[in-house]
């Protein structure tokens, strides 16, 4: 090897250490930045009111085609491993403007849909005003208490706003209780960016569709019988759409605790 190509060499290896160590620095900013926003929204901003700003802003559309998308995967694989007749009493956490509780109407006996805000009801109670299997109630989910048992439980897109491993598992332990002996469980998550996802508080701040999927099926209360990636690759489309988790849990027979 010349001269050059050992200057080359090395100023490429300089070159790649620099941009690591910069990717590090980056990483471990945004990760701050995101912790101080968890601590924010947990300790102190009030949940209803920012999730009835986000309502009266239309920030969200649910009838948009890669989120009808998603609720269409959801519903074709609740199909496979429930069947396609009538599948009973459903509880719908966070049903925010009803798109999703019109679906479940139509399959299912009983609709009880439910969201932190007032607008989000209003709108999910005028959507869904012709059928009388649907009732919306304003809730907040890790507050209050879920009356009843259900064959069907789904926590789409909701789960990402939990904030902390305590809370999470709290929640966990009251959908658990809330299932019928063999009912199930669905939830759909944003995968979040990898230096959430991976960061080093991920214990006790769990967040992000794959390390809340797995916290969920290590719990010995729910069985673990789906998972996948929406769209398949697992990939974010664009800026305006996060990839998603979908994964679906049978309650164990045994029942079994939440809270390792
Ligand atoms: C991102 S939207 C998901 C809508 C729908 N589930 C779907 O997947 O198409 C989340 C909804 O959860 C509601 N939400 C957030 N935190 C909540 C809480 N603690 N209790 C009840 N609803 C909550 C929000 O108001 C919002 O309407």
């Amino acid at each position: 090897m010349g001269w050059d190509q050992d200057f080359k060499a090395s100023a490429e290896g300089i070159v790649d250490t620099v941009r690591a160590v910069v990717q590090g620095l980056t990483n471990n900013y945004r990760r701050v930045r995101y912790l101080a926003s968890v601590a924010r929204s947990r300790w102190f901003t009030d949940p209803q009111d920012t999730f009835e700003q986000i309502s009266l802003s239309r920030a969200w559309d649910y009838e948009s085609e890669l989120e009808r998308q998603r609720h269409r995967r959801v519903l074709e694989e609740v199909a496979c491993l429930r069947g396609t007749a009538n599948w009973g009493n459903a509880l719908e956490l966070g049903c925010h403007d009803g798109v999703f509780t019109l679906d479940l109407a139509s399959r299912c006996t009983h609709v009880m849909a439910c969201d932190i805000s007032s607008d989000a009801c209003a709108r999910a109670r005028l959507r869904c005003s012709a059928l009388s299997q649907v009732e919306v109630a304003r809730l907040n989910v890790e507050i209050d208490t879920f009356h009843g048992k259900y064959d069907l439980i789904f926590a789409m897109d909701i789960l990402n706003y939990v904030y902390g491993r305590d809370r999470m598992l709290g929640l966990c332990s009251k959908i658990s209780a809330a299932l019928e002996r063999d009912g199930l469980l669905v939830i759909t998550e944003c995968r979040l960016a990898h230096y959430i996802q991976d960061g080093w508080f991920r214990s006790w701040v769990p967040a992000g569709g794959d390390i809340i999927v797995d916290l969920f099926a290590s719990q010995p209360a729910l069985r673990l019988v789906h998972r996948e990636f929406h769209p398949d690759a697992g990939q974010d489309v664009g800026p305006h759409y996060m990839a998603h988790v979908i994964a679906m849990y049978e309650k164990n027979e045994e029942g079994g605790t939440i809270g390792r």
